[in-house]
Formats: C-alpha cells, sequence, structure tokens
C-alpha cells in the first residue's frame, strides 16, 4: 500500500513526547512490510544539530498555500528517515512543511493567537505537496488534532481532484486530552463550509469548533493506541467529551497498543549510556546506577532509585504524588526526576530538591541523553498516570530491567503485570507493580511493595528478567496497522 504519514512530531527531528517516538518507528516498520511510506512534519526552528546532519535530497519548490484568506508560500524538503541502526537510512522518505512565520517559535505547540492557522496550514500544505507530487497514497494516516481535518478537507476542500479519489483515511487518537478546540472562525480560515460548524455540525462542539472531533466523524477508521485505552474512551470518565461520538462509529473504533523500537531503546547497544548491559550482564547495570548518581551528587550507596520522566502535565499523576509527598520523600530511596511542563509541578520538584538534598535530584527541562541515562540507571520507574493512552516509557523501562510502578490504566494496565497479583496466583510472571485507586495511598503502597522486593535479590531478579525477556518490537502492531487500512480501504470505498 502507499501511505502517507502524517505527524505534528517526529523522532529524531522533534519531539515532545511518544507521539515522535511512534512516528519515527512505525513507518519504517510499515515499509519493512513492503509498504511505501511518505512522511509529513512540520519543519521546526527546533532541528538543532540535526539541521546540519540533514543530507536534504531535493528540494520540490515552493507551493502557494491558502490559509486565512491569505496566499503563504510554504517550501518543501526531504530526507531519509534515519532506522536508526547507525549508518543506515530507511526507505522512508520524510517531507518537511517549511514556513518560518508559522513553524519558528519558541516552543511545537503554542498558546498563540494563530495556533489553528499553523496546523491548518500543515494539513493543506501536506495535500498539496502530494497534489504537485501526483502522488495518491491508498491511505493517508493522520496523528491528533494538529492533523485532524485532513479527512474532511480532502473530501470536502479537495473533491474535486480525482487524484485522491480512491484515498482513504486512518485517524489515530495518541491523546484525547488534546483536541484542537478554537472559535468558529477557525474552520473559515480552512474555508470548511459554514454547515460543518453551525449548530450540530460535524465539527461544532460547545459554540465552537473541534478539530477531534472532525476526524471522528469523518476518518474511514479511527483507532486509539492500546486496546484498554479504546474501552476507555467510550466511557465518561475518560471520554474527555468525545465518548458519545466515538460509540457512534463503534464499528469503525480500534485499539491498537504501540511497539517501541529496540534500535533506540535497548540497553545492549543504547549509545547514550556509559555501560551497555544485557540479561547476561545485569551487574553492569549498577554501575550505570553508580555513574548517574555520581553525576547527580547523590550519595552512591545501593538504596533503590526511584526515576521518573514525564511532562509534567495533570495527566502523569504528579496531583495524586503530591498528596503524599511527605511520605515518599521519607522513604529511604533516591529520586531522580526528569520532566517538564507546568509550573506548579516544576515548582514542587525545585522545592524538593532543595529540600532533600541526598534523597532526590531533579532536571527540569527536556534532556534525551538523560532519558536513557535514567532508564539504565535505575532500579524502579514511577508512572502513576491519571490516564494513559500507550505510555511507552513502561516499556523501556522494562527492557532496561528498571521495574516499573505504574497506576493501572490506559496501556498501563496492558503492559505491565503486577507481581504480587500473579504471585497470589502461583505465578511468577510479574514485571512490575501497580495499583488501581487513583489515589496517593495506593501509589505510595505500591512504592512501598517495590522497595520491599529489591531487597529480595532473587525475586528482585526474576522480575527485572521476565521484564527485559517482553518483546514490544513494531512487527506485530504495524501488522494490525495495515489491516486497519485495509479497512479504511473498505469503508471508503462503500461511501
Ligand atoms: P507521552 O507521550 O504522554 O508524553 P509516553 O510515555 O508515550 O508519554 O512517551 C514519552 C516520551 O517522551 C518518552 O520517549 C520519554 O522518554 C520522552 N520524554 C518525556 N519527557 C522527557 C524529558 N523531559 N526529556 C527527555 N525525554 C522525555
Ligand atoms: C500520547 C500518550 C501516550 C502514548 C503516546 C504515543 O502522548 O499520552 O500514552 O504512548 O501518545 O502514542
Amino acid at each position: 500500500l502507499k501511505v502517507a504519514f502524517v505527524a505534528s512530531e517526529v523522532y529524531p527531528y522533534a519531539k515532545t513526547g511518544g507521539l515522535a517516538d511512534v512516528s519515527g518507528s512505525l513507518p519504517a516498520e510499515l515499509s519493512s512490510l513492503g509498504n511505501e511510506v511518505k512522511v509529513f512534519m512540520p519543519k521546526y526552528n527546533t532541528f538543532g544539530e540535526l539541521e546540519h546532519g540533514l543530507k536534504y535530497r531535493w528540494d520540490i519548490g515552493e507551493i502557494p498555500v491558502r490559509v486565512a484568506g491569505r496566499v503563504v508560500p510554504v517550501h518543501v524538503h526531504t530526507a531519509m528517515l534515519p532506522n536508526n541502526n547507525p549508518g543506515e537510512e530507511s526507505n522512508v522518505e520524510v517531507y518537511f512543511v517549511d514556513c518560518p512565520q508559522y513553524f519558528h517559535r519558541f516552543r511545537l505547540y503554542t498558546n498563540d493567537a494563530d495556533e489553528d492557522e499553523r496546523f491548518i496550514l500543515f494539513m493543506k500544505g501536506v495535500i498539496e505537496i502530494l497534489q504537485r507530487l501526483q502522488w495518491a497514497p491508498d491511505i493517508i494516516h493522520c496523528n491528533d488534532w494538529q492533523t485532524a481535518l485532513i479527512p474532511l478537507l480532502l473530501k470536502d476542500n479537495y473533491g474535486w481532484d480525482r487524484l485522491f479519489h480512491n484515498t482513504a483515511t486512518v485517524f489515530t487518537i495518541h491523546n484525547i486530552a488534546y483536541q484542537g478546540r478554537f472559535p468558529k472562525s477557525s474552520f473559515a480560515k480552512a474555508e470548511i463550509r459554514e454547515e460543518y460548524y453551525l449548530h450540530g455540525g460535524i465539527g461544532e462542539y460547545q459554540g465552537g469548533v473541534n478539530f477531534l472531533k472532525t476526524a471522528i466523524y469523518t476518518a474511514n477508521v479511527i483507532n486509539t493506541v492500546s486496546e484498554n485505552y479504546a474501552r476507555e474512551l467510550l466511557t465518561q470518565e475518560y471520554g474527555e467529551g468525545m465518548h458519545e461520538y466515538l460509540s457512534h462509529r463503534i464499528n469503525d473504533f480500534y485499539g491498537i497498543l504501540n511497539g517501541v523500537d529496540y534500535n533506540v531503546w535497548n540497553p545492549e547497544t543504547d549509545k547514550y549510556i556509559p555501560y551497555n548491559y544485557s540479561i547476561d550482564s545485569l551487574d553492569d547495570k549498577k554501575k550505570n546506577k553508580e555513574y548517574l548518581l555520581e553525576h547527580f551528587n547523590l550519595p552512591a550507596d545501593d538504596k533503590p532509585l526511584i526515576g521518573m520522566i514525564s511532562r509534567m502535565v495533570d495527566q502523569k499523576g504528579f496531583d495524586i504524588m503530591a498528596y503524599v509527598i511527605n511520605d515518599l520523600m521519607n522513604l529511604d530511596v533516591r529520586w531522580i526526576v526528569l520532566g517538564s511542563g507546568e509550573k506548579k509541578y516544576e515548582d514542587m520538584f525545585y522545592y524538593l530538591a532543595g529540600k532533600y538534598r541526598d534523597r532526590i535530584a531533579v532536571y527540569i527541562g527536556y534532556n534525551n541523553e538523560l532519558a536513557h541515562l535514567i532508564e539504565a540507571g535505575a532500579d524502579i520507574f514511577l508512572m502513576p498516570s491519571k490516564f494513559e493512552p500507550c505510555g511507552l516509557n513502561q516499556i523501556y523501562s522494562m527492557k532496561y530491567g528498571t521495574v516499573p510502578v505504574v497506576r493501572k490504566t490506559g496501556g498501563l494496565a496492558d503492559t505491565v503485570l503486577d507481581w504480587n497479583e500473579y504471585l497470589s496466583q502461583g505465578k511468577e510472571i510479574g514485571t512490575g507493580y501497580s495499583f488501581l485507586d487513583y489515589n496517593g495511598h495506593a501509589l505510595l503502597h505500591s512504592v512501598q511493595r517495590a522497595i520491599h522486593d529489591y531487597y529480595l535479590k532473587d525475586v528482585w531478579r526474576k522480575i527485572q528478567i521476565n521484564g527485559m525477556s517482553k518483546d514490544y518490537s513494531w512487527r506485530r502492531s504495524a501488522e494490525k496497522y495495515v489491516d486497519l487500512y485495509k479497512k479504511a480501504l473498505v469503508n471508503n470505498s462503500n461511501t
């Protein structure tokens, strides 16, 4: 199949979270299954050093794109997506939609007044690049709200172009918390017909427009990134206002668990960690721990080291951590926390780092290398999310022998097996610890269970090895996406 994969962030070019990891690795796997895949993303000014390393292949020149009543020139560059094996390229071409006035900002996502315009330009730009290339994909695979108007634009605004008559659309929800809600004027900027944003229209929501809702109604199939989260999204508790719309599309709505890229996240080959290790050389994991403790000026003893790497937002469970923060800080363990986000949580960690100097080290910001180092050096990884569509860090943690403590929700529930729960059934198959109730005491209790077992060397080794033996590589999930694409094609030919 010919697949255009469209996303607002793609590793290694631009990343704020797991969407980039998925967009940087699923396309290569789809390609190795025999599909022809092209990736489309905005060209931000955050490429940094990558900019120099980019071997631009060709420039298809300037394309005028109309947005908000103006014509904006868009440049397009392409490069080959690295397949993350040193020195190798994948067969996947990345198309960078280059428009400095929209994409050269302080951050990837902003609260600026033209945030809607930025991504309307991106979406229309992608469609117009396809026209310029005269390349008709079988599938346009859209991801999250920044790409959510493509199915509607394709069928309506560009419906005249025969090029797309057999093109079907897939929309993947990575996170329902971000929906792209804007005033109605937003649809006018995209030249989307009024009926779609009048009251009761598919794009209308609470008096404004909602990009994500539009995709729920217009994509040929929809999915999210774990089976459990797909079920949760149909409930009021998790649906963020979208559950009824998703229920309308229940026959076209699926859950496919994300895979991970073990070329990037593998302790045996990880180029960011000082000591590579495997199941057979787990003692070398300890050396990474010593390195990490020293680096952060924490006492170099063998107390359990708990790591966290997270966007610091409500989704990730920092509010329940805050409830029991004194209890957590009084545990006889070390903490290393990496993340950035809402000020109240950043401030909490700054405060803790000042108060408990030999307990907790904190790095506020984004640091890819440190993320790898924490995965390698920590004993325990904490991820107490309120909701979690898939979650990648718990999967990386398992591969690194870093035992995850998670809330039993979304993809976390699909991937982490609670040690005690299975032990009570006589099975030693657990890979971590999980708790169901979203409150601080449940969290604290699970952390305490992990600390207890950490000192039972054989038990701990068993849990580490159980996790390290798991295989969450992309192959199986990529095959499910191909099935999903085929369903989208059938749906499209029926309309
Ligand atoms: P989400 O996409 O909701 O943030 P995931 O667990 O799916 O959660 O993916 C998060 C990804 O972002 C992981 O690859 C993680 O290592 C990375 N990450 C998150 N915060 C940081 C940070 N401050 N520095 C470096 N990497 C980070
Ligand atoms: C989102 C979700 C996360 C998921 C990632 C990649 O950011 O919060 O759970 O793993 O997308 O699909």
